[in-house]
């Protein structure tokens, strides 16, 4: 199956966003990667409760939320999760991913974990039997814009062998940050299936969304 786009939302031009919905409609997008930051787990505050709404009153896309907040176990009810979605949590953010993780599930949701750069994966050991997918950051979260931690593109490739070798073949693996053209090539050949694009690929500058998003697509594929 062809590599997954999840369109970063916090990069899109917000006086746009008709238009841009639009777009994403006709070019088939799988996933709007919501990213929410509590300005407490991550150093930034970003995407809320209403834009999610609006978001989902207006596209019939699936969301792809992505949780850069403390204690989501506490907070997940605020989020109206639908069947239909993708919801991450960070294992940094909670003594209780197996709590968060069912909230997910008894949601009908698909429920995936999040690792920084720095935790290692194997941290994951006693929760595969809860996730859908696992997300690699590939830079520090928080801000759009930053260079890829290079030493995540092994990471990639070690956690799809042992996903496999653990029977958990099914288990997508999705990337988050600096997801360039380039380097979406590279995470492909590594073993990732969904990508998230920001303003390194869908949303580079002086290109349209339709030349970004074939050209991403050419090399996801
Ligand atoms: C943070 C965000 C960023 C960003 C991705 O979690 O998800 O990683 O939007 O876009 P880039 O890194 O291409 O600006
Ligand atoms: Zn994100």
């Amino acid at each position: 199956m062809s590599g997954q786009i999840a369109v970063s939302m916090m990069c899109a031009d917000i006086l746009r966003l008709s238009e841009t919905l639009e777009n994403f409609k006709k070019n088939k997008i799988e996933y709007l990667h919501i990213d929410v930051m509590d300005g407490d787990f991550v150093p930034n505050l970003q995407l809320g409760i209403d834009y999610i709404k609006q978001l989902r009153k207006n596209s019939k896309i699936p969301l792809d939320i992505h949780l850069m907040i403390n204690r989501p176990e506490d907070k997940l009810e605020w989020f109206d999760i639908q069947e239909n979605e993708m919801v991450s949590i960070h294992y940094e953010s909670t003594n209780h991913i197996s709590r968060a993780l069912a909230i997910i599930k008894d949601k009908g949701a698909k429920a995936v974990l999040a690792l920084n750069p720095a935790t290692p994966f194997y941290v994951l050991e006693d929760s595969l039997p809860d996730l859908d997918a696992v997300l690699i950051m590939t830079v520090n979260p928080g801000y759009a814009g930053q260079p890829l931690v290079k030493q995540t593109l092994d990471k990639i490739t070690r956690l799809r062998k042992w996903l496999d070798d653990n029977g958990c073949d099914i288990i997508q693996i999705e990337v988050d940050g600096n997801v360039s053209f380039e380097n979406a090539k590279k995470m492909r050949s590594c073993g990732a299936e969904i990508f998230v694009a920001g303003s390194s690929s869908v949303f580079f500058k002086d290109m349209t969304l339709d030349d970004a998003i074939t050209k991403l697509r050419e090399n996801i594929s």
